[in-house]
């Protein structure tokens, strides 16, 4: 289980050190950015469905498993992944807007699911007690201040021979469209607090010790990828 009592405020990072002014500023926007977006969150997951749904196909899940989510939003993928994994699994989702966390916990109660579990917790600095066993980020990555933080955090709290699954949004990777990028930028920075320092792809090759991109869609500005951690030497 997540250290965090399960709403405080969360705390800086790992080593303790105060964030600096630009980490803790776009960690403050999001908050602002996802609590506004909780209550318009409907096209996004019905337009994202498909996708969503393919990428946890690749997480090939069974019955019992133990299963982490990060930036799990309003919880969209919560009924698959249950379904997956059955009611002798678990599921712990950390999201760090409250208003999304407010969403997520009410999909829960709806369905009544005992072993679904959501934290509010900054998924960079989250530490949790026991290892997952495949772990899960969708369109959710990409929007956090220090991505290579966030996903060691991820191989940290995973088991030897384990997978992680990422499901995320770029600009166009290469083509002519690309003069259209500073565009989507500055749209992806308003609308999601998006993070444009940071590379997924490149912070998952960097950490996992297998990654690899397996499903593009949209000339490659969505796509999915696929990263083991291997067993341990
Ligand atoms: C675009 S939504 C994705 C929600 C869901 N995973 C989906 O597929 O629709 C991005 C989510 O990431 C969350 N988020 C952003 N930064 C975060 C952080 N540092 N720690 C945890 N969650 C974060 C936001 O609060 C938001 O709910």
């Amino acid at each position: 289980m997540a250290t965090d009592s399960r709403d405080r405020e969360p705390t800086p990072g790992n080593d303790g050190s105060s964030r600096d002014d630009e980490y803790a500023d776009h960690l403050e926007r999001s908050r602002t950015v996802w609590d506004r977006w909780s209550d318009w969150y409907g096209m996004s997951e019905r337009d994202f469905e498909p996708m969503r749904e393919a990428a946890i196909d690749r997480l090939a899940l069974e019955s019992g498993d133990r299963v982490l989510e990060i930036g799990c939003g309003p919880g969209v993928n919560f009924e698959r992944i249950r379904t997956d994994i059955g009611e002798s699994g678990e599921l712990v989702a950390v999201d760090y807007s409250p208003e999304m966390i407010e969403k997520a916990r009410e999909r829960i109660d709806a369905h009544g699911w005992e072993n679904v579990d959501v934290r509010r917790a900054d998924a960079t600095a989250v530490e949790f007690e026991e290892p997952f066993d495949a772990a899960l980020a969708t369109l959710s990555l990409s929007v956090m201040p220090d991505i290579t933080r966030a996903v060691e955090t991820v191989y940290r709290s995973l088991v030897p021979d384990s997978t992680f699954v990422v499901f995320d949004v770029r600009p166009f990777p290469d083509g002519p469209a690309r003069v259209l990028n500073p565009f989507i930028w500055r749209f992806l920075r308003w609308y999601a607090n998006w993070n444009p320092d940071d590379d997924v792809v490149e912070a998952l090759e960097v950490v996992f010790d297998t990654s690899e991109i397996v499903d593009t869609y949209t000339h490659g500005t969505t796509y999915t990828v696929v990263c083991e951690k291997r067993d341990a030497v």
